[in-house]
């Protein structure tokens, strides 16, 4: 008697649990579609993945387990096409995936009475909906230029996939990281229009030269050349500016990039004193003449 009420107790616990995770993704996909109705095709897609042992190696939160690929927040992360590629193969993103491709996925059809299993009380135009959800799926894949059948099961797992919410914890993460990044644009903002800021004071020490070429070296020489020569980006030696040749539009150019044009922002990478170092460096080969140097970009200063 005792022990059957323990077993009661267990799967009551489990129960609770349970349709707390999947009341998650209920909630999440609720939000996504027509009000008051959940996201069908993301609930057949919580189903094939579950089918799949997808679990095996993936989680929906962050963990410290390295042993598992956590889809925390994929939402919205990749387009529809993506997900069509990482199935068919996975080692086109990631060579050394360990990920095995799913092919079984578009061989096998959304299932009518699999639905009914996953959603009981449905009427006919639920169903109806769910294959309208997945046409849609379909048609982003073709825009992208792939061919798959209509009514495949890869468009629920890819639906459910582009619902997975962030987790509380991301959420977390993500809003420590806003609030850090924003102290680092404050300080820049200060940083640059102080004229005695430790930017400007470090650019002329006399060491800044040689610690900034190392910098260099490392973050800059693969798209500005070894000596500054330039290659996909400009030529840092002669006297031709794109954004200004004087010292705070170099510290902007650094600190802001121009992320349009393929200049990356440092802001957030290096600190004020290691701008000023790399400075420091671009002064000293003003006029280097380096070897392969690149045409003249810009304004003459
Ligand atoms: C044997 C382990 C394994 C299995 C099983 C597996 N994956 Fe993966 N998956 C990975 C690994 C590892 C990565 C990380 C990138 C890489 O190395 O391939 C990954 C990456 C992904 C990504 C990209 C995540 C991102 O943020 O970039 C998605 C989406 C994904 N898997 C979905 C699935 C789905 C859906 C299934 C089940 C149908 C599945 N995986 C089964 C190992 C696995
Ligand atoms: C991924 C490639 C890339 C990397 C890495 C890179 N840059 Fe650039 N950089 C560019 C491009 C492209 C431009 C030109 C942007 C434009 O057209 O406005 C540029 C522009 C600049 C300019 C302005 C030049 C001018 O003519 O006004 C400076 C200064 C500069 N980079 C310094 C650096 C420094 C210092 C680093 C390393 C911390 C660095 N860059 C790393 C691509 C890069």
């Amino acid at each position: 008697m005792k022990n059957k009420k323990n077993i009661l107790t267990i799967i009551s616990i489990c129960i609770f649990f349970c349709s707390f995770k999947s009341e998650n993704y209920f909630e999440s996909s609720k939000s996504f579609i027509v009000e008051d109705k959940p996201n069908y095709l993301a609930l057949y897609g919580e189903y094939i993945f579950k089918r799949e042992s997808c679990n095996n190696c993936h989680t929906f939160n962050q963990t410290k387990d390295t042993s598992f690929v956590s889809l925390d927040g994929l939402k919205g992360k990749y387009p529809a096409s993506w997900h069509y590629n990482n199935f068919i193969d996975p080692q086109l993103f990631a060579p050394d995936s360990k990920m095995p491709p799913y092919f079984v996925l578009f061989d096998q059809k959304l299932n009518q009475s699999i639905f009914k299993q996953i959603y009981p009380n449905q009427k006919l135009s639920d169903w109806e909906l769910l294959l309208s959800q997945a046409k849609l799926i379909q048609k982003s894949i073709q825009e992208d230029g792939e061919t798959v059948e209509s009514d495949t099961e890869v468009l629920a797992l890819i639906e459910f996939l582009n619902n997975i919410p962030q987790s509380k914890e991301l959420q977390k993460l993500d809003s420590l990281k806003n609030i850090q990044m924003k102290m680092k644009e404050s300080i820049w903002l200060n940083e640059i229009s102080d004229d005695n800021s430790g930017v400007y004071k470090v650019i002329s020490d006399k060491n800044s030269s040689i610690i900034g070429k190392e910098i260099f070296k490392s973050n800059c020489a693969v798209c500005h050349g070894e000596n500054g020569e330039g290659m996909i980006g400009p030529n840092l030696t002669d006297s031709y500016w794109l954004s200004g040749g004087d010292q705070k539009s170099i510290i902007k150019s650094i600190v802001y990039g121009n992320p349009e044009k393929g200049s990356i922002p440092w802001a957030y990478i290096l600190e004020p004193k290691e701008v000023g170092q790399l400075v420091g460096y671009i002064n000293s080969i003003k006029g280097s003449n380096p070897k392969n140097a690149k045409p003249k970009q810009g304004i003459k200063e």
